[in-house]
């Protein structure tokens, strides 16, 4: 095995090697799809004019549609424009840069390209999520490498980070902001507005799909959360098992209660490993973050990664998440270490379970329909699962028909504090089924 291991590696050194003598012919690079990320490699690529590389072919669907189009302007004449996968995997070229998106037809044509001895740069999150571990052990089989670095947060080069830089500390924990599309919508809500507004806002300027689920309801972002745990803690998570909390029920007062709090509302992607079980703590939700926090100062469509590590403490990645050109600089980040045989850092990955139970405070905002004794019941409700009540706030202004008003709690358990939101949702002043929030405090912990 081991002595299988080595020849695989040297055979990735020696393909790779004969290309970077100066004297030897450019590392060529074939481009499969040509949308918002591949055109804009394209032009990356012609503009700086980088040494060592040479884009020879583009392989989209109706091809002629993409080589007739203004973003083809940049393409030298010499690239071959195809239609037919088949004629990137008989072609010379070395390094395949994958940005189709999705699981169906990648994964297969991936796995052909290894076979071919080519190597694959992709930015495709959900490949990566669902199918990255298994895909890196067989490009490692065959001697090339598969290489994601623009897969998570886009233009800020968190993944190049955690391996190159942070390889050498044990990272227990990684919070972040990895959804451009929920950042831009609670940071605009932050300012008073509506969510239905700033979520059509959104929709106009193409950072939202007209079906907004993917993004606000954290499907894109426990993907990346389940790409940085595999890479910060070497753990592989199902992603379908990463407890996921939409922010469509946030509003614009819960952004009002938040500030007599200290605290603003992010969707927040975390997982942290337990020292003991082993389990991964992880969960995508919308929370309170401490206005003190770094989390907090990220606005518009801006990703922030925090990782704590039991060395080197907190580092703190932040920058443009997403978008053709900060994303194609990381995609050719990624072709220039490939093409100069830059040895990506590999350490061993374990599956893992997961679990979404955090200790944690929470803060509880009602909407009901005011009557005496609404308080007790609450309280008495919590009392009956264990958790305590830190604080009440009600804010004046509101009608007695529909009055929202909030209760925070001290840590208790996710699992407890979902249990009395079951509970509460039944009572009969209730109008809609109160919204609980994690408040994230810089120390809390998992359990
Ligand atoms: N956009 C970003 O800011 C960003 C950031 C980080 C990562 N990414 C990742 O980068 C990848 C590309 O994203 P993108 O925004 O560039 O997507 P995009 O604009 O939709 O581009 C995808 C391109 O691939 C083509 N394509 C898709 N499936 C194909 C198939 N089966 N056969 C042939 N051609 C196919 C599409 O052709 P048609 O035009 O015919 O559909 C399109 O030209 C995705 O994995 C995405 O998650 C994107």
């Amino acid at each position: 095995m081991a002595i299988k291991r080595k020849t695989s590696l040297l055979k990735a050194v020696n393909t790779l090697t004969k290309t970077t003598d100066a004297s030897d012919s450019p590392v060529k690079i074939a481009l499969l799809g040509f949308g918002t990320v591949g055109s804009s490699v394209a032009r990356v690529i012609a503009e700086s004019k980088l040494p060592g590389i040479e884009l020879t072919h583009i392989f989209n669907r109706n091809v002629e549609r993409k080589r007739a189009s203004a973003a083809a302007k940049c393409v030298p004449a010499s690239v071959v424009w195809t239609e037919n996968f088949d004629e990137i995997l008989n072609s010379g070229a070395e390094i395949v840069v994958e940005l189709m998106g999705g699981l169906d037809p990648a994964e297969d044509w991936l796995k052909k390209c290894f076979a071919a001895g080519k190597s694959v740069v992709t930015a495709n999150k959900q490949l990566i999520a669902y199918r990255g571990a298994a895909l890196s052990r067989l490009a490692a089989k065959h001697g090339v490498q598969l290489v994601h670095g623009a897969a998570v947060a886009g233009g800020v080069p968190v993944i190049p980070g955690i391996l190159q830089g942070l390889g050498g500390d044990q990272i227990t924990r990684i919070s972040g902001i990895v959804n451009g599309t929920c950042n831009y919508i609670l940071s605009r809500m932050e300012t008073g507005a509506e969510y239905a507004a700033v979520l059509a806002d959104a929709q106009r300027l193409g950072y939202a799909e007209a079906n907004p689920s993917a993004d606000v309801d954290g499907f894109d972002a426990r993907a990346k959360l389940c790409i940085l745990s595999r890479i910060a803690l070497h753990a592989e998570l199902d992603p379908d098992a990463v407890a996921t909390q939409t922010i469509s029920t946030v509003e614009a007062v819960d952004f009002a209660y938040a500030k007599e709090l200290g605290c603003t509302i992010r969707q927040v992607s975390r997982a942290q490993m337990d020292a003991k079980s082993r389990l991964v703590h992880a969960r995508v939700a919308p929370m309170l973050v401490p206005l003190t926090s770094p989390l907090a100062w990220s606005h518009g469509t801006q990703n922030m990664v925090v990782t704590s590590g039991k060395f080197g403490g907190d580092v703190v990645f932040s920058g443009h998440g997403a978008g053709g050109e900060p994303t194609a600089v990381a995609v050719v980040a990624d072709i220039l270490a490939v093409a100069q045989h830059s040895v990506a850092v590999e350490l061993p990955v374990r599956r893992r379970e997961v679990t979404g139970e955090f200790m944690a405070p929470h803060y509880l905002r009602f909407v009901v329909d005011d009557k005496p004794g609404i308080v007790s019941g609450i309280a008495g409700t919590l009392a009956k699962v264990g958790a305590n009540i830190d604080s009440l706030l009600q804010r004046p202004g509101y009608p007695k028909h529909k009055l929202p008003f909030v209760i925070t709690t001290e840590p208790c358990l996710t699992s407890t504090i979902e249990k009395a939101v079951a509970a509460m949702a039944k009572m009969d002043c209730m109008l809609e089924r109160p919204l609980c929030l994690q408040i994230l405090t810089l120390d809390d912990k998992a359990e």
